[in-house]
């Protein structure tokens, strides 16, 4: 069956991968963007997840274009490392408000529909960060460990309404956000690594088309690590 699926940052990264992902499976997909639109033939609309009104005006358009949203993959994210003492209230705000709120914002608009269908995938891309914690990254550690407990409470609101709530936890993947790295860092987490090397945002995007599929319907409240064995047993 095709669905109707959303990835919120979808324009680049894990997203993009994701994106690509459902729509070769021949789902139809809209995704956002802030900064450029990509090539790729999806439905492509300009939301920024912390502006309200963008997430109006997004459900809005998809609904109208593509049917309401089955299929919501929250995967819009942002770092601000610093340090406690250095951090400012932006940085923390912002990080919280686009990782965590901005994930609350589109699985609210988007639960209302998949109550009434009575069907709903519903995926957060969390991080391994958020259950191990980093050092300079409180503010992001805060806000993924913060999208376990949206998870499993929607996942209790909706574990009789046909609607699952799961969360994937990726290690170090291949993207612009992990290339912001400094090397120590990357080689300390590479040791940590079992698998001793990057993940691909296609490797996260496989997990995440698990999760949405008919494959998964006892799955919900989940956290799958796709990490490579990071940090096992920690
Ligand atoms: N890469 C890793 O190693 C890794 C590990 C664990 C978890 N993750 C998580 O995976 C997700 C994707 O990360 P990535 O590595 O693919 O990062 P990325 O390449 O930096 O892409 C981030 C995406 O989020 C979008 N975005 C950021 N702020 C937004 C906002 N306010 N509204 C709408 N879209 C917004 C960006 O859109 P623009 O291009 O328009 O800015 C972009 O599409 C994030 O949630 C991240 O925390 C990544």
């Amino acid at each position: 069956m095709t669905r109707s699926v959303l990835v919120t940052g979808g324009n680049r990264g894990i997203g993009r991968e994701i994106a690509r992902t459902f729509a070769a499976a021949g789902h139809r997909v809209a995704i956002t963007y802030r900064s450029e639109q990509p090539a790729d033939d999806f439905l492509a609309v300009r939301a920024d997840v912390t502006v309200p009104d963008d997430v109006a005006e997004l459900f809005q358009r998809v609904e109208a274009e593509q049917g309401p949203v089955e299929v919501l993959v929250s995967n819009a994210g942002i770092t601000r490392d610093n340090v406690l003492p250095r951090l400012s209230d932006a940085d923390f705000d912002d990080v919280v408000n686009t990782n965590l709120t901005g994930a609350f914002r589109v699985v609210r608009r988007a639960s209302r529909r998949m109550l009434a269908a009575k069907w709903g995938r519903i995926i957060f891309v969390s991080s391994m960060i958020g259950f191990l914690g980093a050092p300079g990254q409180s503010n992001y550690g805060a806000s993924k460990s913060g999208l376990l407990g949206l998870t499993r409470s929607l996942a209790w609101e909706f574990g009789g309404r046909g609607i699952t709530a799961n969360l994937v936890a990726p290690g170090l993947i291949d993207t612009d956000m992990s290339a912001r790295l400094p090397e120590a860092r990357r080689e300390d987490l590479l040791r940590m690594t079992a698998m001793r090397r990057t993940g691909s945002p296609a490797e996260v995007a496989a997990v995440v088309a698990f999760l949405a599929s008919d494959a998964a319907s006892y799955v919900t409240g989940a956290t799958v690590p796709v990490s490579g064995g990071f940090a096992m047993g920690y």
